[in-house]
């Protein structure tokens, strides 16, 4: 049975990569209690869509994020609540080769949620190293939504010729793509200005969802060589970045001080202009206030040129997933 039914996506979103994930974010279940605080401020501002995967979670916490939004949004109660929307993503694991093996999969992450999944979304691409491997794996996906499992099928890390081949593959099977998610920032472009994905997207009327708004923390400002870097990868990919993005950064405070706003606020607003849906992530209460004061008003025309100029000009940028296909 195929279902129809409507998944309206906010302007915003709100990424859960970190609410369980020690190694590269330093999760710790005594974070749990902010992170239901985190989750109740954004529901109740219209933030209504949570980003999560089944892959996320280190060692033992695989899952967690899940589990964590389906006990947040069952302990919510509030307004916006029939609004709540559990995007989740499926991995492309090597050992999941038929469409039975995502049916199960969206089923699993339904259990750790508690409820059901509304949008579900193909995490990667196997196209660069087993491109045999997807179709039976899209295939299981578009499954879910015809059982009526989820509300909406979205894809993440596809360029644009990967894409209109499962659009048109999912076509033939009267089955829409609601979303597709890419890295994009001001230091992550690429997915638009070289693979053109906003236009593709505009013309297949799919909804572009930006990951890592804030370049893992980059475009927040609060990192700099003088300052302590965050422990393990993240340091030290940020070691490498910051000598080259200073200009970047320097033109994000200066428009940031005018308006009197912040830096991240800065960020996602362009990312918002740019007529994308960022899911910037948050640890504490008092950066999701932050990203919340994203909303409300917009960068001018202006502004946002110099900020594209901005990122043109930098030496280093975010270095691309290395599933992201052309
Ligand atoms: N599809 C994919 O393959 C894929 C890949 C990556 C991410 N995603 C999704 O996109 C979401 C967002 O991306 P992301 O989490 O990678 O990176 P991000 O949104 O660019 O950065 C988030 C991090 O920046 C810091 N931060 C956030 N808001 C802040 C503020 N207002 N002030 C100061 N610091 C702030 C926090 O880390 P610290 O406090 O530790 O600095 C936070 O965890 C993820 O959670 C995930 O749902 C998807």
């Amino acid at each position: 049975m195929q279902t129809n039914q409507k998944l309206s996506l906010p302007i915003m979103g709100c990424g859960t990569w970190a609410w369980g994930n020690r190694l590269l974010w330093g999760y710790d279940p005594s974070m749990d209690q902010q992170l239901q605080e985190v989750f109740n401020l954004c529901v109740g501002s219209g933030v209504t869509l949570f980003d999560t995967g089944d892959s996320y979670g280190t060692g033992k916490l695989n899952g967690r994020s899940e589990t964590l939004l389906g006990k947040f949004s069952q302990a919510y109660s509030g307004i916006n609540q029939e609004n709540i929307c559990i995007a989740t993503k499926l991995a492309a694991y090597p050992w999941r080769l038929t469409r039975q093996s995502m049916v199960n999969a969206g089923k699993a992450s339904a259990k750790r949620l508690g409820r059901n999944v509304d949008l579900v979304q193909m995490h990667w691409s196997t196209a660069n190293y087993l491109p045999w491997q997807e179709w039976a794996l899209l295939d299981g996906l578009a499954d879910l939504y015809e059982q009526g499992l989820v509300k909406g099928i979205g894809l993440s890390n596809y360029g644009s010729k990967r894409l209109k081949k499962v659009h048109q593959r999912f076509a033939e099977r009267g089955i829409p793509i609601t979303s597709l998610q890419v890295q994009y920032s001001l230091l992550s472009t690429y997915p638009v200005t070289e693979l053109g994905l906003k236009d593709v997207c505009d013309e297949l009327g799919i909804k572009l969802i930006a990951y890592s708004p804030l370049a893992l923390g980059l475009l927040t400002g609060k990192y700099s060589e003088k300052t302590s870097l965050p422990k393990g990868v993240r340091g030290l990919a940020f070691r490498q970045i910051l000598p080259g993005i200073k200009s970047l950064l320097g033109c994000l405070r200066e428009i940031a001080e005018t308006k009197n706003k912040t830096m991240s606020q800065v960020a996602i607003n362009w990312c918002i202009c740019k007529g994308t849906i960022p899911i910037p992530g948050a640890k504490s209460v008092e950066q999701a206030k932050d990203n919340l004061g994203s909303l409300g008003w917009q960068l001018d025309v202006n502004e946002v040129a110099e900020l594209d100029k901005a990122a043109a000009s930098t030496d280093k940028k975010m270095v691309q997933n290395i599933f992201q296909t052309k």
